[in-house]
């Protein structure tokens, strides 16, 4: 075989492949729910195979904190609100052992209605959390971002 030719089939391969890892990567609605979980558009999904498997477990992604309030694949064993603190964008976590949600920053609660527990630390005033719908298809947790 000549080199043009090696040369010229090996292109041939290299361009089957990436058309059909492209096709395969588009071929999805753009409103299906990411497997595994991830945010597409306004949703965000949490895969409980995985993740929030014991009460009190908590996880940030796409913008939404997500925490397991008890046992149970049902909507009501979760909150979904948003990650980040109102004040100043501070990070958000859920502390089981108060039963509440606490900024990472001036130290600010809330809690798991988004309702404002304490004051930022820092002589600052946060607001309300806003606390989003969640959803349940199998084992995927999804809320849905207004
Ligand atoms: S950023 Fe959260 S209390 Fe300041």
């Amino acid at each position: 075989m000549e080199r043009n030719e090696f040369i010229k089939s090996l292109g041939l391969g290299v361009a089957l492949i990436c058309t059909g890892s492209c096709l395969s990567s588009c071929g999805g609605k753009s409103d299906d729910p990411a497997p595994g979980g991830g945010a597409v558009g306004n949703k965000v999904n949490i895969d409980l195979n995985s993740q929030l498997t014991s009460v009190g477990s908590f996880v940030s992604t796409g913008g939404v904190l997500f925490v397991r309030l008890a046992t149970g694949n049902a909507t009501s064993s979760f909150v979904a609100t948003q990650a980040l603190c109102p004040h100043q964008g501070g990070t958000l976590n859920w502390v089981q052992a108060s039963n509440l949600i606490q900024c990472s920053l001036h130290s600010s609660q809330y809690n798991s209605s988004g309702t404002v527990l304490r004051q930022p630390n820092d002589g600052g005033t946060t607001s309300a959390l806003k606390v989003y719908s969640t959803s349940i298809t199998g084992t995927t947790l999804t809320a849905t971002i207004s």
